[in-house]
């Protein structure tokens, strides 16, 4: 199965994600995480792109597309994965659609700008797997660190609000557009569209996509 998560920054596509790798044990290609995790190494991608995930703009589509290729072809495709935060622009999507790897379902999280500054605001993240924390909303078992390996959270360097903000903007721009191209590939048939309500609980949203994969199976 193949899955698309699209929604605004903090809208909860890391959280669902990682619910629903873990059911169905499809990977998680989320290019936030491989962007942050080539920042880490210090390589020469992370060089070139510290500053704009800092600031909240968009990484170039080349760069993107190629980094996900290279995952999606070591992730085994054909057994599925999850595109969390990719595609981002028209020119992601149709790079998606040009692979030929049928896509299932994407799912589109909705949530108000002023509950998306409230959950970034209180995200605190272990980046070196991804998982994601809410100091009020999703607080980890012991304060400030990780419940799995026990190590530091940390607060993204793109979580303060004038990044914040660039990211929101930068979201209106592309979503328009990416919206109607998901719209049309539905009414063609080609894939099964869902617009989600992001504000309700994360165990509550997980159960409706759940709902949606085992019926439309
Ligand atoms: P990325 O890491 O993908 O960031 P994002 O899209 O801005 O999304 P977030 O990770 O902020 O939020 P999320 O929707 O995953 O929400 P989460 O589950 O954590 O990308 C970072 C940067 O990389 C971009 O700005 C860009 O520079 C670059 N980039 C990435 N992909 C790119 C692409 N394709 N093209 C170009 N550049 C790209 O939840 C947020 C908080 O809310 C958490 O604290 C969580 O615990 C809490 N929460 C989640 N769900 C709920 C709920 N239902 N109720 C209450 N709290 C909740």
């Amino acid at each position: 199965m193949h899955i698309i998560l699209l929604g605004a920054p903090g809208t909860g596509k890391g959280t669902q994600s990682k619910l629903i790798s873990k059911k169905y044990k499809i990977p998680q290609i989320s290019t936030g995480d491989i962007l942050r995790e080539h920042i880490e190494s210090k390589n020469k991608i992370g060089k070139k792109i510290y500053n704009i995930l800092k600031k909240g703009e968009l990484v170039s589509d080349n760069i993107v597309c190629d980094l996900v290729y290279e995952k999606i072809k070591k992730a085994n495709y054909v057994k599925g994965f999850l595109l969390d935060g990719f595609p981002r622009t028209i020119q992601q999507a149709k790079y998606i659609s040009n692979l030929n790897i049928k896509i299932h379902f994407v799912f589109e999280f909705i949530v108000p700008d002023e509950l998306i500054l409230k959950r970034i605001s209180g995200r605190r993240t272990h980046i070196q797997s991804g998982r994601t924390y809410h100091i009020y909303f999703n607080p980890p078992k012991e304060e400030g660190k990780d419940d799995i390996t026990k190590e530091k959270l940390v607060i993204r360097e793109d979580d303060k609000i004038e990044s914040i903000k660039n990211r929101l903007e930068n979201y209106k721009k592309n979503n328009k557009k990416l919206t109607e191209y998901y719209l049309e590939e539905k009414k063609l048939k080609k894939l099964k569209f869902f617009q989600l309500d992001g504000t309700k609980k994360p165990n509550i949203i997980y159960k409706e996509i759940e709902k949606i994969i085992e019926s439309k199976n």
